[in-house]
C-alpha cells in the first residue's frame, strides 16, 4: 500500500472533495495517513477566500519541500499536489514559486488525478489541470465511496453566479451546477450503507439548487429534500450555504414539515447597512433579511440561526458598522463567522477606493465578535436542563466519553456513551461549557399515544 496524506483547508466542500479524491486514489493503491512525514503523496487542498488561508499553503509547501528531500535522500519519494482554490486562481504562480510541487490540480478537474499522476510519475515532469472541463466531474467519479462515519457530506451544487463583489468563488469554482436528484440519492443511499445516519447537502449557494429530477424538470432544493428525507436509516439532513435571495417560500415550509430537516440554518448576511449591502452587490436589503427571518421562525419556532459577517469593506463607516450590531441585536444568533475584509486578487471590491485601515478592521471585529459570542453563551445557557436528540460522532477525550451534535449543531459531551458512534440518543443538558454542552442520558419526551391523547381530550 501506498500513503496518501491529504490536508484539507477551507469549507466543507473541500472536505467532500478530499474525501472523493482519496476515493479516486484507492484504486491506484493509495491509503490515508495521518501524518505526511513518511506518505508517498501529499495533497494540499487548498482555500483561497480570504489572503490569509492562501498564504497557509506556501509555508506548508515550504515544510513539505524539506520533507521530500530527506525523503529523496533516502532512496524514497514523494508526489507533492495542490489542489482546490489556490491551485485554481495561482496554478502558475505555485509552479514558478515551488519546485517541489509535482502536481496543480483545481477543484473542478481533480477527477483527472489518476491520469496526473501516472504523468508525473513517468517522469515527464509536472502536471498542472485548472481548467473547467466540459465533462462533468460528477460522472467521472469513482462510484465506490470507501467509507463514511455516523455524519457526511454531499455536495448537490457547486459554483456561484452571484458575484459579490468581496469574493473569489465565482472564478475559482466557476459557474452555477446541480447535479440531478437521481445522482444525489444513489450517493445518499451508498453514504447511509457505509454508516451514515445524517447528511449535509452541500453547494456554494446550496439553496439555488435546481438539478434535473426525475421527470427531467429542474427540482429545488426544497423537493430534493423531502425526497431524500424517505431514505431509511437515513435520520438527519442538513444543508449549507444558503444566500437570502433563495430562500423562497416552500424551502422555508420544509422547516416546519420534515423531521428529519434538523432546526438550524447557516444564512450569511454580511452585514446590515443597505449601503455597504449594494456595494457589496448583494441584492438584498437589511430589512429583506429580518422579514425573512421572521418567516423561517414562523414556520419553525425553535430554529437556531448562523450567519457569515464581513467587517471593514470598502467604505464601511461608523453607522454602517453601528447597523450591522443593530441587525445582530434584532436577530439573534446562535452562532456566527466574522471576518475581517481581505482584498482578494482579481476581484472588484479590491481596487475600491477607501480601503479601510487595518486597525480599524480589528477594532470593529472585536466588538462584532463580543457581541455574537455572547449570543452563542446566551443560546447554549438557553438550553441547559432541556433534553435533545443527540447523534454520537466520535470519541471524546475522557475515556467512555463521547461527543456528539445536537440538532442546533452544537457539541455534546455524555460520559458512559462511548460504544454509541452513529446513534442517537436523547440526553439532558447539564452544563455549557465555553464551546460545547454537557449532558446526561434522559428518556425521550413522552409521545402520547393517539388513544390516550383522546381520553385525555374528554
Ligand atoms: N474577505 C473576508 N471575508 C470573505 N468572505 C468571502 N470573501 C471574503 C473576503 N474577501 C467570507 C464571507 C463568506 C465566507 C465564506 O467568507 O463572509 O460568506
Ligand atoms: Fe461568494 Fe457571494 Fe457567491 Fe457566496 S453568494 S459564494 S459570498 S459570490
Amino acid at each position: 500500500m501506498k500513503k496518501l496524506f491529504i490536508k484539507t483547508y477551507g469549507c466543507q466542500m473541500n472536505v467532500y472533495d478530499s474525501a472523493r479524491m482519496a476515493d479516486l486514489l484507492a484504486p491506484l493503491g493509495y491509503a490515508p495517513v495521518q501524518e505526511p512525514d513518511d506518505a508517498d503523496m501529499v495533497i494540499l487542498n487548498t482555500c483561497h477566500i480570504r489572503e490569509k488561508a492562501a498564504e497557509k499553503v506556501y509555508s506548508e509547501l515550504g515544510r513539505l519541500r524539506r520533507m521530500k528531500e530527506r525523503k529523496t535522500q533516502s532512496g524514497g519519494s514523494m508526489l507533492i499536489a495542490v489542489a482546490g482554490c489556490v491551485a485554481q486562481a495561482e496554478g502558475a504562480e505555485i509552479v514558478a514559486r515551488q519546485s517541489a510541487v509535482d502536481i496543480v490540480v483545481g477543484p473542478q478537474s481533480y477527477q483527472r488525478l489518476p491520469e496526473m499522476i501516472a504523468r508525473v510519475s513517468r517522469g515527464t515532469g509536472r502536471a498542472l489541470e485548472t481548467d473547467f472541463p466540459a465533462e462533468d466531474k460528477f460522472d467521472s467519479l469513482p462510484e465506490e465511496l470507501s467509507s463514511s462515519g455516523p455524519t457526511a457530506f454531499l455536495t448537490v451544487q457547486e459554483g456561484c453566479d452571484k458575484f459579490c463583489t468581496f469574493c473569489v468563488v465565482p472564478y475559482t469554482r466557476g459557474a452555477e451546477f446541480s447535479r440531478s436528484v437521481a445522482q444525489i440519492e444513489t450517493e445518499a443511499r451508498k453514504l447511509v450503507a457505509k454508516g451514515a445516519r445524517e447528511i449535509t447537502l452541500l453547494g456554494q449557494n446550496v439553496n439555488a439548487y435546481r438539478g434535473a429530477g426525475e421527470d427531467g424538470e429542474p427540482s429545488s432544493l426544497a423537493k430534493l429534500i423531502r425526497h431524500l428525507a424517505n431514505i431509511d436509516g437515513l435520520e438527519r439532513l442538513r444543508f449549507t450555504t444558503s444566500h437570502p435571495r433563495d430562500m423562497d417560500d416552500d424551502l422555508i415550509a420544509v422547516h416546519g414539515e420534515v423531521e428529519k430537516l434538523m432546526p438550524y440554518l447557516h444564512l450569511p448576511v454580511q452585514c446590515g447597512s443597505d449601503r455597504i449591502l449594494a456595494a457589496m452587490n448583494r441584492q438584498h436589503k437589511a430589512g429583506d433579511y429580518l422579514k425573512l427571518v421572521e418567516r423561517i421562525r414562523d414556520a419553525r419556532t425553535d430554529i437556531a440561526l448562523s450567519s457569515d459577517f464581513i467587517v471593514g469593506f470598502p467604505g464601511e463607516s461608523d453607522k454602517d458598522f453601528e447597523a450591522t450590531l443593530s441587525l445582530v441585536r434584532d436577530v439573534g444568533y446562535a452562532q456566527a463567522f466574522s471576518f475581517k475584509y481581505s482584498p482578494r486578487p482579481g476581484t472588484p471590491a479590491s481596487t475600491a477606493a477607501k480601503q479601510i485601515p487595518d486597525e480599524v478592521k480589528v477594532a470593529r471585529l472585536a466588538a462584532l465578535q463580543g457581541l455574537l459570542t455572547a449570543q452563542q453563551k446566551a443560546f447554549n445557557q438557553s438550553c441547559e436542563g432541556r433534553s435533545m436528540a443527540v447523534l454520537f460522532e466520535k470519541a471524546g477525550r475522557k475515556a467512555g466519553q463521547a461527543v456528539g451534535r445536537s440538532p442546533y449543531l452544537q457539541p455534546v459531551h455524555v460520559d458512559g456513551a462511548g460504544d454509541l458512534i452513529g446513534e442517537i440518543r436523547h440526553v439532558r443538558i447539564e452544563s455549557v461549557l465555553p464551546n460545547s454542552l454537557k449532558g446526561v442520558f434522559a428518556d425521550p419526551p413522552r409521545v402520547l399515544e393517539p388513544a390516550t391523547q383522546s381520553m385525555a381530550a374528554q
